[in-house]
This record gives structure tokens, sequence and C-alpha cells, in this order.
């Protein structure tokens, strides 16, 4: 059976490719999406905001006129994701939760929500970042303590946030790994007279130019030799229909905090 999805936030650079990857997918079944109460795009048909002609759904300002889907999938901004969680968690709905750029308070209050619903947290729903993810984690257990560990990233001009959520995930994954606490060994950016690399530091470097969809490579540099890993989106659509795989899968979890490695079932 098809599972029901709402796209919230339909008329952002996201939430077109959303709604174009919903209304195309063999598993799930496109029933709504929003956009913000001031929007231009109120009462737009969807398949007209995404480009693939009209569909007969047009899009809501409020969650209260969305209450058919089963599974909601939020790419909006960070306020509206927290506000989306509280309403999801009150009417017994599962959420995918794709923005990105959360404090770590805030995914506190992510990973509580979790006790009562079904929610996945996944600041990039790539499937091949998160094969990335766990190729981070066999090359740190195997060379991450005797290499410099780089992360370097690349996204299009308009993206707000820095470093990429996936960045953090990545230095992160790579700490874990590695026994150390990333808020100490992480260094964003460098100037000046920076004196010698420490072997235990992770560093990060950002560029943000023209329409890069994103770029992440994680180097592990020794003397004489370096192993790049690297993945390259070419299009919004490789998001999208990660969070389509993401939609069917949560519909039949449990309450749980989960992300992309429980939906691909990558977890040890
Ligand atoms: N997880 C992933 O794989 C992945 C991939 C790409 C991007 N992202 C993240 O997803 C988020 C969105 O990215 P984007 O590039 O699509 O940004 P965007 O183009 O700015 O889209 C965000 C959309 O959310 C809408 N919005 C804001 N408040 C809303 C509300 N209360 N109700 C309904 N819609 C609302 C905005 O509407 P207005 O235009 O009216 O403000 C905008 O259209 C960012 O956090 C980005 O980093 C994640």
């Amino acid at each position: 059976m098809k599972v029901k999805v709402a796209i919230l936030g339909c008329s952002g650079r996201m939430g077109r490719n959303l709604i174009q990857a919903a209304h195309e997918h063999e598993s799930v079944e496109l029933v709504g999406g929003s956009v913000r109460p001031s929007s231009s795009f109120a009462g737009f048909d969807l398949g007209e905001l995404a480009g693939i002609g009209a569909i007969g759904l047009t899009t809501a300002t409020q969650l209260s006129e969305l209450t058919d889907a089963d599974v909601y999938i939020d790419f909006t901004s960070i306020e509206t994701t927290l506000e989306n969680i509280n309403w999801c968690n009150q009417h017994n709905k599962a959420l995918v939760i794709g923005t990105t750029g959360f404090s770590d308070e805030q995914v506190q209050l992510i990973e509580k929500a979790g006790e009562t619903m079904p929610v996945v947290l996944a600041p990039n729903t790539s499937v091949g970042v998160n094969l990335m993810f766990k190729l981070l984690e066999v090359t740190a257990k195997a060379i991450g303590d005797y290499t410099d560990i780089e992360i370097f990233e690349a996204h299009h001009r308009f993206k707000k946030d820095a470093p990429s959520g996936t960045a953090v995930k990545m230095g992160q994954v790579i700490a874990d790994t590695l026994g150390r606490d990333l808020n100490k060994c992480a260094v964003y950016g460098r100037e000046g007279i920076t004196d010698e690399r420490s072997r235990e530091t992770i560093g990060f470097a950002t560029v943000r130019a023209g329409d890069i969809v994103g770029e992440h490579t994680a180097f592990f540099a020794d003397l004489g030799e370096r192993l790049e890993i690297t993945h390259k989106a070419s299009s919004r659509m490789t998001f999208a229909l990660g969070a389509m795989r993401a939609a069917f899968w949560l519909n039949d979890a449990p309450a749980g905090f989960y992300d992309m490695q429980d939906v691909l079932g990558l977890k040890d």
C-alpha cells in the first residue's frame, strides 16, 4: 500500500523537487503540501509549483489543513521545523526532517520528541552520502589516528548555514569512531600564522558559489599519500528520492529518533 505524504516547504528549492519525486514515486502518494502563511504561492497547484503541470492539489498554509498524510516531509527552516515537530507529535504523525543547521540543544529537543513519535533527522537524505558515512567510519577506524583529517564542502550561493549539516555529520562520524570530541577538535577555517597542524584536529573548509548542488570530500592525509572520499550531488532529485525512501520506511517504524543509517539498514 502507498504511504500518504505531505511536503512542508513546497515553494522551496527542495520542496519543488520533493513534489515531483512524491508525485512520481511508486511507493508514496502525495496528498498535500504547505507554504508559509504569507507566501505568494498560497493556493497554488502543487504540480504547477514543481513545473510538472497541474495535479489537482493546492498548497495549504496551516498544518491543520493537511491532516490526511501519514508521514510529513519537512525541508523548511529551523524555526518552522521546530513548530512542525510539536504539531506532528500532538497529531500522532511521523516526520522526516531534511532541514539542516540545528544546534546541539535543538537536536536534543528532536531526540526527545522521538520518545513519543517516529522521526527521522537526516541532514542529507542522499543514499550515496549515507553510504559515504559508513565508508568514513571504516576508514577512520583503519587509518584515522595517524592521518590528518580535513573535510571540504561546496554549495550554491543561497545556502544559509556553514559548514553544511553533512560536513558536520562527516566530522561527527569520524570523531565518534576515533573517540574524539568534535566540539574540541574541530577547526573551522584558518587564517594568518596558524602554527603547525595538530594531528588530533579535524579541519573544515567551505566554499559557497553559483549553483553547486553539493560536494563533500574527506581527506585522510599522511606523508607520501592521501585518501580522499568524495560525494558529488548533480541534482536535488537525489535528496528528494532519499526522502521518499525515508518516508516509506518511517511509516512502519515505532516511535523513535532515527537517521538515514537506520532507513538504509547500515547500522551494525
Ligand atoms: N537533507 C537534505 O538532504 C537537504 C538537501 C538540501 C537542502 N537541505 C536543507 O533543507 C532546507 C531547505 O532547503 P532549500 O534549499 O529548499 O531552501 P529554500 O529554497 O529556502 O526553501 C525553504 C522553503 O521553506 C518555506 N517555509 C518557511 N517557513 C514555512 C512555513 N511556516 N510553512 C511552509 N513553508 C515554509 C520557505 O518559504 P518562503 O520562501 O516563503 O520563506 C521556502 O520556500 C535547508 O535547511 C537546507 O539546508 C537539506
